[in-house]
C-alpha cells in the first residue's frame, strides 16, 4: 500500500481541537513521519498548533493545505459534518486517509468515498480505536477461537457526561458518535454481518438529537445484541477523561462503557474504563485514562498511539496488526442508517 518508499513520511492534520492535538502528538513522534502541515481554522487553536509544532505549517483552510504541502497522508480530526468533504478532496490528491468517525452521515456518501479509495488504492481507515486497545484485541481473539461457544447475545454500553452532550455532543447523532464504536465492536468480534435492527430515543434534554439510544441488532448467524448509550452521567461522577478544556482543567468527563459476550460455553466481561488508578485532591476524586490517550511527559501514548502508528506503518509499507477492515466501516454506515431509520419509524428496519 505504500505510495513512497522515502525514509520519512509526511502527514497533514485537519482540525486541531481536543483530539486533533492528541492525533497530531502521536504522528510527529513516531521515528520515520513528520508532520508537515495543519489545518485548523479557528485562531485560539491556530496559535497553539503554531506554539507546539513551531516546524509545522500551520494553515486556516484544510483544502488549501492540500493545494500547497505534498504529503503521503493525512488525520482528519474537525467537527463530524466536515469529514467527507476533506476525506473526498484527499483521495482525489493521492493522499492515504485517516479519519475520525464518523466517515460520513449520509450512507451514499460513505459508499462514494469507499468506493473512492477502494478503485484508487489508497488507504481509508476510520478511527475505531477500540479494534487497538490490548483487552479489546484479547476479548476478540478468544470469541474467535471459540472460546465461548456460539455466541448468544451481545451487550454493550456507552454512557458521557451530560454536560459534554449539552457542550458538543448534541451536534451530530449519538449513532455516529458514541454507538459506533460499539457497532464497530459487534461485526468485529461476532465477525458477523447484522440483518435488522429496531431502535428506540429519549428526548431529555431538549436538543433536536436523542441524549439517550437504545439499539438491538439482529445478526446473521442469530447473534442479538443490545447497544445503549445515553449522555446522562451528572457532573458529579469521578472523571476518567481529563484535561479537554483548553486550561487542561475543565471539560473534565466521564465515558461509562462495558461490554459483556455471552456464549454456549462461556462468557466475558470488559470495562472499558478501570478504575485502578484512584486520585483524591481537595476538591474531586478522578480516575486518570491509563488506556486509551494517556499524556505521559509531553507524548500521547495508548491505543490511540497503536492506532495510528499503525497507519504510519501501513502508509508505509511496513507490517501492521491487520486488525482494520473497511468492508467492516461500510457496514456501520448502513447499520447506523437503519437504527435512525428504526427509531424514527417505529418499526424493525431490515439490511440486506
Ligand atoms: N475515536 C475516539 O475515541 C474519539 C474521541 C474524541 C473525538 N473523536 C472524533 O474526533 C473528531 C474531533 O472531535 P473533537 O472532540 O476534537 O472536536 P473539537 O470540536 O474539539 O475539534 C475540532 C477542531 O476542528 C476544527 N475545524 C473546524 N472545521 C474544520 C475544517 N473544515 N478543517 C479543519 N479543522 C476544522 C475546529 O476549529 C476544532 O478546533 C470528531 O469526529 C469526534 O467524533 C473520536
Amino acid at each position: 500500500m505504500s505510495k513512497k518508499t522515502t525514509d520519512v513520511s509526511n502527514f497533514a492534520l485537519a482540525g486541531f481541537g481536543r483530539f486533533g492535538r492528541h492525533h497530531a502528538n502521536v504522528i510527529a513522534n513516531y521515528p520515520s513521519s513528520r508532520l508537515l502541515a495543519i489545518a485548523e481554522p479557528n485562531q485560539l487553536a491556530f496559535e497553539q498548533a503554531s506554539k507546539e509544532f513551531p516546524e509545522t505549517a500551520i494553515f486556516k483552510d484544510p483544502f488549501r493545505m492540500m493545494e500547497e504541502v505534498d504529503v503521503d497522508a493525512i488525520s482528519i480530526v474537525s467537527p463530524e459534518d466536515t469529514h467527507a468533504e476533506l476525506v473526498k478532496h484527499a483521495l482525489n490528491k493521492d493522499i492515504h486517509v485517516f479519519c475520525e468517525k464518523p466517515l460520513s452521515t449520509k450512507l451514499d456518501e460513505a459508499r462514494d468515498l469507499v468506493a473512492q479509495a477502494k478503485q484508487k488504492n489508497l488507504l481509508l481507515r476510520l478511527g475505531y480505536i477500540l479494534r487497538y486497545e490490548p483487552r479489546h484485541r484479547i476479548l476478540q481473539r478468544e470469541v474467535q477461537a471459540g472460546r465461548l461457544g456460539t455466541l448468544a447475545n451481545i451487550r454493550a454500553k456507552r454512557d458521557a457526561s451530560r454536560s459534554w452532550f449539552e457542550a458538543y455532543g448534541h451536534r451530530v447523532h449519538p449513532v455516529y458518535e458514541t454507538l459506533v464504536h460499539d457497532i464497530d465492536l459487534v461485526l468485529w468480534i461476532s465477525q458477523q454481518r447484522c440483518r435488522s435492527i429496531t431502535a428506540w430515543g429519549g428526548y431529555h434534554l431538549g436538543f433536536e438529537e436523542p441524549d439517550t439510544f437504545v439499539m438491538i441488532m439482529e445478526m446473521e448467524r442469530g447473534t442479538l445484541c443490545t447497544l445503549e448509550s445515553a449522555w446522562l452521567v451528572p457532573d458529579g461522577t469521578p472523571a476518567n477523561i481529563l484535561g479537554w478544556g483548553e486550561d487542561k482543567q475543565t471539560g473534565n468527563g466521564v465515558v461509562d462503557a462495558s461490554i459483556e459476550v455471552l456464549g454456549t460455553k462461556g462468557s466475558a466481561f470488559l470495562k472499558t474504563y478501570e478504575s485502578s488508578l484512584t486520585i483524591n485532591d481537595e476538591s474531586a476524586s478522578y480516575f486518570p485514562d491509563l488506556g486509551f490517550w494517556p499524556e505521559i511527559d509531553g507524548r500521547t501514548m495508548g491505543a490511540l498511539r497503536e492506532e495510528l502508528w499503525d497507519f504510519v506503518q501501513t502508509v508505509r509499507g511496513e507490517p501492521n496488526a491487520g486488525v482494520d477492515s473497511l468492508a467492516d466501516a461500510l457496514h456501520v454506515q448502513e447499520i447506523c442508517k437503519a437504527a435512525i431509520d428504526a427509531e424514527k419509524s417505529g418499526l424493525k428496519v431490515k439490511i440486506k
